[in-house]
């Protein structure tokens, strides 16, 4: 595998475990606020990147390439209001999509055919990922900040399960 590529996708396992990072202090947070619907919504969403960062160490593996595991920041964790952590959430996920687009392009440049199959599913996320970011904004705002609006949403995000992506 091209150096470059191998060390790019090395670092995306970083930052998959970052995004892990990032929406379970999300999940805390509301947790705290007892919002329990927006704490498992986003408690699920770490659960998810995780499994992100484990496909790629698994591609990685299969390609017999060496996994190198990156220090992870510490993510923002005194949000101050409930708006916050759901503008984050859009801004990181356009931030990722950026991060996978790259990823692709250099892919694709390499002529590393099998990391651009690889890829495409990571791009398909990325538009759910974006999709599910946006709804949550448009859903926020319909409540209206009123708290029984925010109380009704916290029950449908109560409602989320944890799927498993594919074998990880
Ligand atoms: Fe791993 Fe939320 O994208």
């Amino acid at each position: 595998m091209d150096e470059k590529l191998r060390d790019l996708l090395n670092q995306q396992i970083g930052k998959e475990f970052y995004s892990a990072y990032l929406y379970l202090s999300m999940s805390n947070y509301y947790y705290h606020a007892s919002l329990d619907g927006f704490g498992k919504w986003y408690k699920i969403q770490a659960q998810e990147e995780m499994d992100h960062g484990n496909k790629i160490i698994k591609y990685l593996l299969d390609r017999e390439q060496i996994v190198k595991m990156d220090a992870i920041d510490a993510p923002k964790w005194d949000f101050q209001n409930y708006r916050e952590p759901i503008e984050m959430a859009l801004k990181h996920e356009e931030y990722v999509t950026g991060l996978i687009n790259d990823l692709y392009g250099l892919a694709k440049d390499v002529r590393d055919w099998r990391s651009c199959q690889f890829l495409d599913w990571y791009l398909a996320e990325q538009t759910e990922e974006e999709k599910n970011a946006h709804d949550m904004i448009n859903r926020y705002d319909l409540s209206g900040a009123d708290p029984r609006g925010i109380f009704l949403l916290d029950e449908y995000l109560n409602r989320r399960e944890y799927q498993p992506i594919d074998k990880v």
